[in-house]
């Protein structure tokens, strides 16, 4: 995290213990308007007196207190927070570990813990809970152990209705803890329980807005980037890269340049769209090269999905290469900074599952980064959303007077339409086929006013024809398969439920006009098992 940010906003630092929903606790104090910042459970004392936080937030997580090797806090932590009169929160696991660590104690549960909706009842007087009226919610559970002995000068202000102490508070020391998770959707009151803390109880100022962040990013590009410093950056068409270039072209202005590759691997008309969105919304200085035929020729017989990604990854390069030899010759120097739309989720370092043998590590999607460029290209990288969550680089799309059909686009893969194409993708026509199904299916998605409630929405071609009757006659012809998923970040997924008269519709539209197709089939598998995309 950078040091700016931590001098300019309160800091409220999320310790990442494991759990499934520490993004979502950095992501719900950002919808509070507070700058939240997540480092690993195990962080050193040293690190956490970095950001001088204002709060600290202990996750959640599937360990036990009293296994050998846990994860804890470091050495020093409470007296730090004391000290410095820093609240402290701790959920579920987090909870567990201030019980532990203060001199109470935590076994399993005897009824075999508490899972999913469980009811609490609530003291009649607590400062967690001083802001509701009704004396039992419903809250969401996952734990096994328990807390069943509290530490001095802590108090038991909810109990389960199983009996199980489902939090604590210590309001002298400014320590706290929830068993259960407040930022689930289906705990009552949850965001309202965080709110409650971090403003009630925390005295946290709402101080992170994206106006003043916009303004903080600028004055970083003019402090990083020298006077004479040219930057560049490879445009994708999405909305990560499209903001970031908007973002330093209004610091920059004509010394950013950017460069857009068609791949021969682009969606009906995509050239054409993002290239006039480019240059006529956003006055972006954009050079686009046409690279379509070298790269179809080189996956002629290519059916391997590994191996289709390698080979467009690859040319990606050499086009960037040549991209910045060329700029380099027109300038008479070398650019030296690139331009990246990175986003907060890809540099977490968040706590590996227990037993997987791995230290913290960067959430890395590896089959997505064939577009990385080597580091031999050594550039210095400008990456002013490395900070941010997706809706928080939409909002600073926004302010920028990027397009809102633009900013709500649904993602689209780097190696294109290469990945929704089973097997060969240059026989057959069948780049073009799906291009012309792809577009009736989304633009219907459109019509029926349904885009904006689905994360991703494609067709796939499939490697198979089947027998058909079209017009009075046989007819031998392909199949193609639409998906179309609801997601918070693509990392699971599930079928999106369209009403029987829309994918009617949809179906006869698609074989009405394309002559290619005869058959139209509706993917209805959730990632797990399914990915997103068909290879
Ligand atoms: P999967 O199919 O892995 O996809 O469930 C998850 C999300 O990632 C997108 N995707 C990619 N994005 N480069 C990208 O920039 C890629 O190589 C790539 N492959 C998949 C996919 O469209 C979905 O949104």
């Amino acid at each position: 995290m950078s040091v700016a940010s931590a001098h300019s906003h309160a800091v409220v630092l999320i310790l990442d213990y494991g759990s499934q929903y520490t993004q979502l606790i950095t992501r719900r104090v950002r919808e509070l308007s507070m700058f939240s910042v997540l480092f690993p459970g195990d962080a050193s004392l040293d690190r956490i007196k970095g950001v001088n936080p204002r709060v600290v937030i202990l996750s959640g997580g599937p360990n036990s207190v009293h296994v050998e090797g846990s994860p804890r806090v470091p050495d020093g932590f409470f007296e730090y927070c004391a000290e410095k009169n820093v609240p402290v929160l701790g959920i579920c696991y987090g909870m567990q570990m201030i019980t532990h660590l203060l001199g109470g104690e935590v076994k399993p549960a005897v009824h075999g813990g508490e899972y999913g909706r469980m009811p609490m009842d609530i003291a009649p007087s607590s400062q967690l809970f001083d802001f509701l009226s009704s004396s039992t919610v419903n809250v969401w559970m996952s734990h096994g152990d328990e807390a069943v002995k509290l530490p001095a000068g802590f108090t038991a202000v909810a109990k389960s209705h199983q009996g199980a102490i489902v939090a604590i508070e210590n309001p002298e020391r400014r320590i706290y803890g929830f068993q259960f998770h407040p930022e689930v959707m289906h705990t009552e009151h949850g965001m309202e329980m965080i709110k409650h803390f971090l403003i009630g109880i925390a005295a946290v100022p709402a101080d992170w807005n994206m106006g003043q962040v916009l303004e903080e990013q600028m004055a970083k590009i003019k402090a990083q980037v020298g006077p004479d410093d040219h930057v560049i950056c490879a445009l994708s068409g999405g909305v990560d890269s499209t903001v970031a270039a908007t973002l330093v072209h209004k610091v920059l202005g004509d010394r950013l340049h950017c460069v857009f590759v068609d791949n021969g691997l682009l969606r009906y008309n995509e050239q054409q769209r993002v290239m006039d969105t480019f240059k006529n919304h956003l006055h972006l200085p954009v050079l686009c090269v046409d690279h379509s035929k070298v790269m179809l020729d080189r996956l002629r017989g290519v059916s391997d999905p590994e191996a289709k990604r390698k080979a467009i990854g690859a040319e990606f390069i050499e086009v960037f290469k040549n991209y910045a030899t060329e700029l380099e010759k027109t300038l008479g120097r070398k650019p030296k900074y690139l331009v990246q739309g990175t986003l907060y989720p890809d540099v977490i370092e968040s706590c590996p599952p227990p037993g997987s043998g791995q230290k913290h590590s960067h959430t890395i999607k590896s089959h997505h980064n064939v577009g990385g460029l080597p580091k031999d290209l050594q550039f210095e990288l400008v990456e002013p959303f490395r900070e941010l969550f997706k809706d928080e680089v939409r909002a600073i799309g926004r302010l920028l007077g990027v397009p809102e059909q633009f900013i709500k686009r649904h993602p689209f893969p780097g190696p294109g339409l290469a990945v929704r194409v089973i097997g060969d993708v240059t026989e057959d026509g069948k780049l073009d086929t799906l291009r012309e199904v792809d577009e009736i299916f989304v633009n219907t998605i459109r019509e029926y006013g349904l885009y904006d409630e689905i994360w991703q929405a494609f067709a796939v071609f499939l490697p198979i024809k089947s027998v058909g009757v079209q017009g009075d006659q046989r007819s031998h012809a392909h199949v193609v398969a639409l998906r179309a998923v609801t997601s918070g970040d693509g990392m699971t997924a599930d079928w999106y439920s369209f009403t029987p008269a829309f994918l009617r519709d949809v179906s006869n539209r698609i074989c009405n006009k394309v002559r290619s197709v005869n058959r139209v089939v509706y993917d209805i598998t959730s990632k797990p098992p399914g990915t997103i995309e068909w290879e």
